[in-house]
């Protein structure tokens, strides 16, 4: 983790761009839920042209002393006449306010959701407030000689993402995007140490719930003439920058390959104390199975590991969840695998629960309530059964494997209601 022998002034990565970012190697955890074993960086940049200069990105709060300094070793305040702004997570924009009273005179590109999110981020100081221009794909800013255009790329992570290429270089300026938390002052990608398991650590648990986003964000990317990729966070990317690209290309695509175009599939999770639950699982299987143009695939979560279901889950189109009641509640191993869910696009698959229990059986209910919370449908009540189920509850378990399996396939029948009931 050499984060020494780094000086205070910035690194040029081509003529007349330079690195400005500050170092952060004692970071441990990001956003509370990411483990950061190397610390990271906060990479800001500074393009100069001819007509003025740049700043992309700034960085988190308490380390705008030493961007500030770097920046100064490069650039003037009253030379600087854009500031981009790729994303607004505070840890690019904390020192954004002191840079815009440093460079009042800076118009600021940013994508039409970043202006919208910028009023909570920047609280009126009374000042005359910067002039903003919201930017989308195509866009140019002409410094003079150097033309910055941009890719709207939103949802990577956040809804105001985008990119920015400086066109004359071939160098794209990407926010969090190819980026990881991984800090080595020696910067560029051939020279600082090992991040393999960073920059896929860094893509699972941000990017992957936007996987639709990532591959039109690829479509945008991949035709550019690319000499050098800089993220804001982690090694600069100058060696085979286009590696990174296929790379998250492989990672965004469906990593399933032996299933028909058109057929369905359905995930059955269980755990069961005394066979009770797993026989409900297997009568729900087979039930869904016997419908036709739905795979089914039964699993006993005290036979594995919640992550290692995470690429089944993600391309699963439905979800079934079976649970004993212990102590009121669903067991661990379910829970384990709803939230590893959280890196998971899953909005709008089907889920469904079912269990047996002794007592109270709220195992169902809670499994439903946390299917919907992750904005899955769950149209079908679940199953309790008190104990062992005979064979007419073993029946009503088939059933609602079938009744899943249909809509899965479009295949539910509409309920017709009988307005006499009504009456
Ligand atoms: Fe590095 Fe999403 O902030």
């Amino acid at each position: 983790m050499p984060a020494a022998g780094l000086t205070k002034h910035a690194v040029e990565l081509a003529p007349g761009v330079h690195w400005v970012g500050a170092l952060d190697p004692h970071l441990r955890s990001f956003d509370i839920i990411l483990k950061t074993a190397n610390g990271t960086t906060y990479n800001s940049y500074v393009v100069r042209g001819e007509h003025g200069v740049a700043v992309i990105d700034t960085v988190k709060e308490n380390f705008a002393d030493i961007f500030f300094e770097r920046l100064e070793s490069v650039a003037r305040y009253d030379e600087i006449t854009t500031i981009v702004l790729n994303h607004l997570e505070p840890d690019h924009s904390g020192a954004l306010p002191e840079l815009l009273k440093r460079a009042p005179q800076a118009k600021v590109y940013l994508s039409s959701r970043a202006q919208m999110m910028l009023k909570a981020l920047l609280k009126p100081s009374g000042g005359k407030p910067p002039e903003y221009i919201p930017v989308t794909t195509d866009d140019e800013v002409d410094l003079g000689g150097r033309t910055l255009r941009f890719l709207h790329t939103p949802y990577l992570h956040w809804p105001d993402t985008q990119c920015t290429y400086l066109v004359e270089d071939g160098l794209l300026f990407t926010g969090d995007i190819f980026g990881c938390h991984f800090c080595d002052a020696r910067l560029f990608n051939d020279r600082v140490g090992d991040f393999r398991f960073s920059f896929e650590y860094y893509y699972a648990h941000i990017m992957r719930p936007f996987r639709e986003n990532v591959l039109d964000a690829l479509a945008l990317i991949e035709p550019l003439a690319l000499k050098l990729i800089a993220p804001a966070h982690g090694p600069i990317l100058r060696h085979s920058p286009r590696d990174y690209v296929q790379r998250y290309r492989e990672l965004a695509m469906p990593r399933l390959f032996n299933e028909a175009r058109s057929e369905k599939t359905l995930i059955v999770f269980y755990i069961s104390a005394y066979g009770n639950t797993r026989r409900m699982a297997e009568a729900l299987a087979a039930g869904a199975e016997a419908i036709g143009g739905v795979r089914v695939s039964l699993y006993d979560l005290e036979g594995g590991e919640s992550g290692i279901f995470t690429d089944l889950i993600e391309e699963a189109d439905g979800l079934a969840f079976g649970s004993p009641t212990i102590n009121a509640d669903a067991v661990k191993p379910i829970w384990d695998v709803l939230s590893s869910l959280t890196t998971v696009n899953i909005k709008g698959k089907l889920g469904a629960a079912f269990g047996s229990y002794g007592w109270s059986g709220e195992a169902v209910r809670l499994i439903e309530d946390r299917l919907r919370g992750l904005k899955m449908r769950v149209p079908l009540e679940g199953l309790r059964i008190k104990l062992v189920p005979d064979s007419n509850e073993l029946e009503q378990c088939r059933s609602l494997g079938e009744n899943l399996a249909r809509h899965l396939t479009g295949r539910m029948e509409n309920r017709v209601v009988d307005m006499a009931s009504l009456a």
